[in-house]
């Protein structure tokens, strides 16, 4: 069932559609290239990577005596398509790992590291064969950041400095010639450092009075390095507990430069039953959308927070884990977290890239979990063969986005409605690339009729549009492993440029991004 609503943009009334099968719903807004926004930091791309189920081990580490192609142990595959969509930044070595995680155990001879118990997740053997340089390997092979989460619930300040001295001193101190010794001359760089994972859960079930004090004394332990600027980031809040956050800035707002927070997507909205990633309804897809478009009012409640104590907007709101969380797939390991990826999937990312790119001003980092194999990944591996997911090319579609400036472009989308639920048909975000181009980015989330959209350029003169579109048949369209992918983008038809303004016909359950110059 269409439900029938009455929008209004810019002073436009937008015409009422009546639902019914592959109907045209229309809406109309106006693109403000006169009044650009923020720059959207290229980190809001950025990706999560835990030792957790396959995500590194199998996903990204092989071991340089692999078959598997392989630069000294790390996964050509997994490099080469990362690069690809320009990856940014990963977070490593968690999530709830990296709070029990200590770093000695990941350096010297890999023979000789010590193997321990993944506690957190199925109790897995970690042979400790992936660790710091290994780690700093991969990223410099992606040409991404490292976004390293520091262990602040089971470590102390010591341990701490010891790792960072390990990785980025330049001197003849034991440490920085330890890290000679196991093969790395140059010092590292850590440009983005996380104090703790989930304080108030697997990171050591603090209070946010208890956090913030501890926060301030690893912080305060932590010596700033001007040859290695850092962006000392606090473990932030659960989904909507806007009381951490207020705790956290009130207590320790000056020593840190940004603060998390975690939202996943359940489509349920219930842990423990989460839902199917694959062969689900019109409802389940809807309610989908539902619980990932909360993302927008859990963020400005938080970024209302933050202004009361940072209204310069000094420090970052990092959404470092975020994406979908559905049922394992079955016969996998419940503590392996290994979910499949379909077109649901792909606009979802699409929509919450949209609602990141509208509050650029505070949110400069987010990172999707997990990279490989594990949740909303962007890549699936079997042995040596690895599936490129929808996620994967909606990551890929919105690379124009990284350090664009964000446009103003406000259009009231009409509702579709299943059941009890209403969600609106699309969300839409612009931007001018560096290129000097201007971007539109739809997640269109309707399942069922396309929307036509009309939008006044304004001060644009555009003379050309072109851009690409990602659908399938069916919600739930996979891709295959180790073939060519069915859900990725092709080239879009449907999108208009007459007197001023610009006409999309946006399929339905879609992602597309259009290019105009
Ligand atoms: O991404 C899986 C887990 O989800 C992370 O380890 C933890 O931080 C979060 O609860």
């Amino acid at each position: 069932m269409k439900s029938i609503l009455t929008a209004f943009v810019a002073g436009a009334a937008l015409m009422l559609a009546v639902g019914a099968q592959a109907a045209t719903l229309e809406a109309s807004g106006t693109l403000k290239v006169d009044q650009p926004g923020p720059v959207i930091n290229k980190y809001v791309y950025s990706q999560f990577s835990e030792h957790l189920g396959r995500g590194i081990y199998d996903g990204v580490w092989v071991g340089p005596d692999s078959k598997i192609p392989n630069v000294d142990g790390v996964r050509t595959d997994i490099v080469e398509a990362l690069k690809a969509i320009h990856t940014p930044a990963i977070r490593w070595p968690g999530g709830c790992f990296a709070d029990e995680y200590h770093w000695r155990d990941g350096i010297g001879p890999r023979d000789q590291r010590p193997v321990r118990k993944n506690h957190w997740w199925a109790g897995d053997a970690e042979t400790n064969a992936f660790g710091t340089h290994e780690f700093m390997d991969f990223v410099e092979q992606v040409g991404a950041d490292p976004y390293i989460s520091i262990n602040i619930g089971s470590s102390n300040p010591s341990e701490m400095l010891d790792w960072i001295d390990y990785m980025t001193s330049d001197g003849q101190d034991s440490l920085a010639n330890e890290r000679r010794k196991n093969g790395r001359d140059k010092p590292w760089k850590t440009p983005l450092l996380g104090f703790g994972n989930e304080a108030w859960g697997c990171g050591g079930n603090m209070t946010p009075e208890y956090y913030s004090d501890e926060l301030r004394k690893f912080t305060g332990f932590y010596h700033r390095d001007p040859n290695n600027p850092t962006i000392r980031i606090a473990s932030g809040a659960n989904s909507d507990d806007t009381h951490w956050t207020d705790v956290v800035m009130k207590n320790a707002g000056h020593n840190i430069d940004a603060l998390s927070l975690h939202y996943y997507t359940i489509p349920t909205g219930n842990w423990d039953h989460k839902g199917s990633a694959t062969g689900f309804d019109e409802q389940a897809w809807t309610d989908t959308f539902a619980q990932t478009l909360k993302m927008d009012k859990i963020i400005s409640d938080h970024e209302a927070v933050m202004d009361k104590y940072d209204p310069q907007k000094r420090v970052g709101l990092f959404v470092d884990e975020w994406g979908t969380w559905y049922d394992v797939e079955p016969g996998t390991n419940p503590g392996r977290l290994y979910q499949q990826n379909t077109l649901r999937d792909a606009v979802l990312a699409a929509a919450n890239f949209n609602i990141f790119h509208h509050h650029a001003d505070r949110v400069r980092l987010t990172a999707i979990a997990q990279t490989v194999n594990v949740l909303q990944s962007m890549i699936l591996t079997d042995g040596d063969k690895m599936e490129l997911t929808p996620t994967y090319y909606a990551f890929k579609m919105y690379v124009p986005f990284q350090d664009a400036t964000e446009i103003p472009l406000d259009i009231t989308a009409p509702n579709f409605t299943k059941g009890a639920t209403t969600i609106p048909a699309f969300n839409v975000s612009a931007a001018k690339g560096k290129d000097g181009k201007i971007y539109i980015g739809f997640a269109s989330m309707d399942p069922e009729d396309a929307s036509k959209v009309t939008i006044d350029l304004g001060d644009l003169k555009a003379k050309s549009v072109s851009g690409q579109v990602m659908t399938a048949a069916k919600m739930d369209a996979t891709n295959p492993m180790g073939a060519a992918p069915v859900v990725a983008p092709v080239d879009f038809k449907g999108a208009k440029l007459s007197g001023g303004k610009l006409t999309v016909t946006l399929p339905a359950k879609s992602v597309v991004v259009l290019s105009l110059q």
